[in-house]
Formats: C-alpha cells, sequence, structure tokens
C-alpha cells in the first residue's frame, strides 16, 4: 500500500502503537446481536489494522485482548474468545511468514489451555525466524499489574540479577527488549487504561475515540496518527 508523505500524520510515525481493543459487546447490542458476533468483528478489524500498520512501516503493534479481568465474564463469552483466539493463531501459523509479521503473545499464559499454549508456542518459533518487519503483540491473560509482580518474582529468584533499576527491570517484563507505545488509543467512548502497559505507559500519548472497535478503520488510524504528529513531547525537558 502506498503511504501518503503529504498528510501530516505520516512524517511523525510512532514506532509503538497500542490499543484496547475495547467497545465489541456494544457493537454487537446495536445490532440485535450476541456479545460474541461483537468478538469475531473485532478479530476482524485486528487483522485489518495489522496489515494497515504493517504497510506504514510502524515497528510495534500492541492490542488488549483480554486482561486477567475478563475472566469475570460468563463461561460462554469467555469460550467464545478463546475459540476467536485459536482460529486467528492457526491463521497466524499460515501467514506469518508470508506477510513478514511477527506475533508475540503477552500475558500470563499459564491460564490458558494446553491447546492454545501448544499454538503459542508454535507462533513464538515461526517468530523467531522472522529477522524484520512489525512485531505484533497480543495481549492475552494481561493484566498491568500481573505483569509487575511477574517481573519482580522472575528478578528476585534470577541468580544473575543486578541492581533493580528501571532499565533492569524492563527485561523481566512481557515487553522486554521493546520500546515504550508512543501512541496508545482506546476507541468505545472509555477514558481508562483497565489494567494496560501501567509501567510502559508513563510517557505514552494517547487518544480517545467514541467509535467502538469492530467499527475501527484505517481513516480512524489517520485521525490517531495526525492527533499525535501534532503533539508536543517534552519527556520533562523544558525548551
Ligand atoms: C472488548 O470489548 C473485548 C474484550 C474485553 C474481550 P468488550 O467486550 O469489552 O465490549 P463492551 O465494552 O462490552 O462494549
Ligand atoms: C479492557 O476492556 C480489556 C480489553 C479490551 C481486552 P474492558 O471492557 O474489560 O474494560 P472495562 O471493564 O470497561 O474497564
Ligand atoms: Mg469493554
Amino acid at each position: 500500500m502506498e503511504t501518503d508523505t503529504k498528510k501530516p500524520g505520516r512524517q511523525n510515525l510512532p514506532r509503538h502503537v497500542a490499543i484496547i481493543m475495547d467497545g465489541n459487546g456494544r457493537w454487537a447490542k446495536k445490532r440485535g446481536l450476541i456479545r460474541s458476533a461483537g468478538h469475531a468483528a473485532g478479530a476482524e478489524t485486528f487483522r485489518r489494522m495489522t496489515y494497515y500498520l504493517s504497510d506504514l512501516g510502524v515497528e510495534f503493534f500492541t492490542v488488549y485482548a483480554f486482561s486477567t479481568e475478563n475472566w469475570k465474564r460468563s463461561e460462554k463469552e469467555v469460550s467464545a474468545i478463546m475459540a476467536l483466539l485459536k482460529k486467528f493463531l492457526l491463521e497466524a501459523i499460515d501467514l506469518m511468514e508470508k506477510k513478514g509479521i511477527r506475533l508475540r503473545v503477552l500475558g500470563d499464559t499459564s491460564r490458558l489451555s494446553p491447546e492454545l499454549r501448544a499454538l503459542i508456542k508454535r507462533t513464538d518459533e515461526i517468530s523467531t525466524r522472522i529477522k524484520s518487519g512489525l512485531v505484533a503483540n497480543l495481549c492475552i491473560n494481561y493484566g498491568g499489574r500481573d505483569e509487575i509482580i511477574h517481573a519482580i518474582k522472575a528478578w528476585a529468584s534470577d541468580p544473575e540479577k543486578k541492581e533493580l533499576t528501571e532499565a533492569s527491570f524492563e527485561k523481566y517484563l512481557y515487553t522486554a527488549g521493546m520500546p515504550d507505545p508512543d501512541l496508545i488509543i482506546r476507541p468505545s467512548g472509555e477514558y481508562r487504561l483497565s489494567n494496560f502497559l501501567i509501567w510502559q505507559c508513563a510517557y505514552s500519548e494517547f487518544y480517545f475515540t467514541d467509535t467502538l472497535w469492530p467499527d475501527f478503520s484505517e481513516a480512524e488510524m489517520d485521525k490517531a496518527f495526525d492527533a499525535y504528529a501534532a503533539r508536543d513531547r517534552r519527556f520533562g525537558n523544558a525548551k
């Protein structure tokens, strides 16, 4: 896909874009459909946006797909989401190399089914063979607080641990080795993080839109990029 460099947002693209994929349930309800139909539509939007960001040359795309708190939902809804994740991973196994997209799953995978864990192992193996292109991070059973506790435990039990600093701690996070998100987008008219990337968001720029995730589009992404390009990121410095 051609990128229009004259467009304001394209000059200053974020390296790392993160999205809280929210509003699937409301999207379905508006159409008289069951919630899982909203999740299926949301998965399709994720697919489309991954290809779009890959074409634009964004380096990292991190999406919140299932939180540590989402287990509170009905058994029916949770299993529908898990079935969609399985479908998504199977498709990724087929397409990642062809498309040059690495897929990583971030979160505590120990609570996922052995079948899903085996598929994640395969996508991990395929990812290590791909040397360039977009890294898509799918956050499943992910919670920012859980990630921090997990990291502290990993640091404490590391026989080669160094003094704990911001830089040494970063290596124990699920996002180890990746830059912090430059831009975090939350659709669906909610203005909260819901436990997403709470360590990494320290200097992220935020973009909120009322659009429900299944209706999110390339045009909406462009609007977020335009807003991002106009931001003055000072990181505590003074002019
Ligand atoms: C986001 O959509 C997907 C997940 C949290 C799994 P929701 O299911 O939260 O949709 P709303 O917020 O109820 O509309
Ligand atoms: C956040 O959305 C989690 C995901 C999008 C996966 P929620 O719908 O679970 O968040 P709350 O409950 O509205 O804060
Ligand atoms: Mg929601």
